[in-house]
């Protein structure tokens, strides 16, 4: 989603902003835009489509400033052009502001406050600019606190004035951003890796806070206006984290990192057999759950069904995965005895955060799996579990996906220890097999199987249709194979339980349905066999996900691509890597853009 770079200070405005934005590109946007104060005027640039048309509009122009902002948006209101771009301005010129969000009640502040005015854009945004103007009294900071008064939605705002240019004045509201600590400079910014290769010094903003930057330093301030207090935090990402380091695409590199991430997320928190976390649950408050409701949204969702059948057969809770827009609309049952689980990479995702409110609302305790310090989900909820795969910058997630899982065995393992259950000897094999993950891993991704896994995606290259199929385990991954798939390559795919093609989705099967069956869980063996001689009747083209030494499978699919043996329950997190990388190469030879899918955002600020 949007993407907001602000700097005041020594270097010029333009270049950090240039190189921060290029750091946001990941999260998805159609237009960019940066506006700097020059003498006592605001002076904007923008452009539609890619950053490179914002560079190549004002190369020539050498432009300079101390203070700019800077924004990369993702359409909402109005269609991706160079008018509905940010920064858009005040009526006089003399305000600038760049938004994350939606500001909902913008029609009506139109009617209400701003009758006589003319809008140059289409967007909800530019309300907020006029209003500045509108409101002003000479002070900058009371004028914003004025606006934010009558402003109802979900905003990140940065905002400058040409009358009070010493100045950079931010405030967020269930939109992410992070403050920059420099010397003789500070920074604003949608997400870190906009920051990075400035300072390592960071504060988290917090809803209702007025962040006042300037060159010498920043200060928080609450509604009355009166300094709080803030936590300073460091980054502790590498900057190359956030770099594709020789590879093609930022995707690929996160399928490569995965043996590296699965140790991160594993280092710790393992002891003499027992799984620890950074906080302990006693014996009571776990028996205190009779049920858990895991909720998130596209891949975290996907990861929630897995952590469902890990939960369940581990620590014997009843289980509900929910995706998080229909969570808190259908009044679920929720009271202390219930315990939420939030899944999120981003740890920002608007409806996740909906939902963890709702929970909290309703008295139940909030655990979040997530992958970002510092997030709203993470500060937000009352356990956390850091999947620590680093930075994702891919769209198609994939290094969180399989830490998610990790993470979930983990929590598997510690909810059943802790209650006490009799199923320490499952515990011990679950436990060996994440502690081996890393190294089998690392076996997985040799060049003969890049090339046997790009062999088969050339064959999807001119697919309109590809059904994913699975039992049990299988299926939940069949499903994250299928989003990666349609994410990324566009090409129409559908997870399917197996056996339930038989009742409707087996008449869309012909010889021009290329069907993926995943078949390493030995539990369902039999029956996804029997269902691909059904697909294999009806003259699909079968490749099979299966374990090593399964010479069986061969004699009736078209193809195979092997993982290698592991404990049966752990097998997800290695089956899914051949459907990452089928959706990556399929993308590729497709020519589609992988790291930024169309349409797509990597953290859905909106609801
Ligand atoms: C798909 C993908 C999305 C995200 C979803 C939730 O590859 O990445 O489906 O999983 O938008 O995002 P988080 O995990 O940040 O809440």
């Amino acid at each position: 989603m949007c993407g907001i770079v602000g700097y005041i200070g020594k270097r010029n405005a333009v270049d950090v902003m240039l190189q921060g934005l290029s750091k946001l590109e990941y999260r998805g946007y159609d237009s960019s835009g940066i506006a700097i104060v020059q003498g006592s005027e605001v002076l904007v640039n923008k452009a539609e489509g890619k950053l490179v048309n914002l560079q190549n509009k004002i190369e020539d122009l050498h432009l300079e400033s101390s203070i700019g902002i800077g924004h990369t948006r993702w359409a909402t209101h109005g269609r991706p052009s160079d008018y509905n771009a940010h920064p858009h301005t005040s009526q006089n010129g003399k305000f600038a502001v760049v938004h994350n969000g939606i500001v909902e009640n913008y029609l009506r502040l139109k009617e209400t406050y701003l009758a006589d005015e003319v809008f140059t854009s289409e967007t909800d945004t530019e309300v907020v600019a006029h209003l500045l103007e509108k409101f002003y009294n000479g002070s900058f900071e009371e004028t914003v606190v004025k606006v934010l008064d009558v402003l109802e939605g979900a905003y990140a705002l940065v905002m400058i004035c040409a009358d009070e240019s010493d100045k950079i004045i931010a405030c967020r509201k269930d939109s992410p951003m992070v403050l920059g600590i420099g010397d003789g400079e500070s920074f604003i910014a949608s997400d870190v890796p906009a920051l990075l290769a400035y300072t390592r010094e960071c504060m988290y903003i917090e809803q209702g806070e007025l962040c006042v930057l300037t060159q010498d330093g920043i200060t928080i301030k609450n509604h009355a206006l009166e300094v709080i207090d803030k936590e300073v935090h460091t980054i502790e990402w590498d900057a190359e984290a956030a770099e594709k380091d020789g590879y093609e695409h930022f995707m690929l590199k996160e399928i490569f990192e995965q043996p590296t991430v699965f140790k991160k997320t594993i280092a710790g928190r393992i002891h003499g057999g027992e799984v620890q976390f950074d906080f302990d649950l006693s014996a009571e408050q776990v028996n205190s759950w009779n049920k858990i409701y895991i909720v998130a949204c596209g891949t975290a969702y996907h990861a929630g069904l897995v952590g469902k059948a890990v939960i369940e057969k581990l620590a014997r809770i009843p289980v509900e995965v929910e995706i998080a827009s229909e969570f808190r609309y259908r009044e679920p049952m929720l009271d202390e005895h219930t315990l939420v689980i939030v899944i999120s990479q981003s740890g920002e995702t608007a409806d996740t955060v909906a939902a963890l409110r709702e929970a909290k609302k309703n008295g139940c305790k909030v655990m979040a799996v997530t992958n970002v310090v510092g997030s709203a989900i993470a500060r937000e909820s009352d356990y956390v579990i850091y999947i620590w795969a680093g930075p994702e910058i891919s769209v198609a997630s994939t290094k969180a996906y399989t830490t998610m899982l990790i993470a979930e065995y983990l929590l598997g393992v510690y909810l059943a220890q802790q209650k006490g259950m009799d199923n320490g000897a499952l515990r011990a094999e679950i436990l060996e097999g994440l502690q081996h993950l890393p190294d089998i891993a690392e076996t997985m991704l040799t060049d003969a199987y890049l090339e046997q896994i790009q062999k088969a995606a050339e064959g999807y290259k001119d697919a309109n249709d590809i059904f994913f199929i699975g039992r049990g385990l299988d299926w939940a991954i069949a499903l994250e194979g299928s989003l990666k798939l349609k994410e990324i390559s566009y090409i129409h795919a559908e997870a399917y339980a197996a056996g339930e093609l038989k009742h409707g989705t087996l008449a869309l099967v012909t010889d021009e349905t290329p069907v993926i069956a995943i078949c390493v869980q030995d539990a369902t063996y039999d029956k996804i066999a029997s269902n691909i001689k059904e697909v294999k009747a009806r003259e699909a083209n079968v490749l099979a996900i299966i374990n090593e030494g399964d010479e069986e499978t061969q004699k009736f699919v078209d193809e195979t691509i092997a993982i290698p043996r592991i404990h049966n329950f752990v097998a997800p997190v290695l089956a899914v890597i051949p459907l990452q990388l089928i959706s990556y190469y399929t993308a590729k030879v497709r020519g589609c853009e992988i790291d930024q899918p169309r349409n797509l955002a990597k953290s859905v600020t909106v609801e």
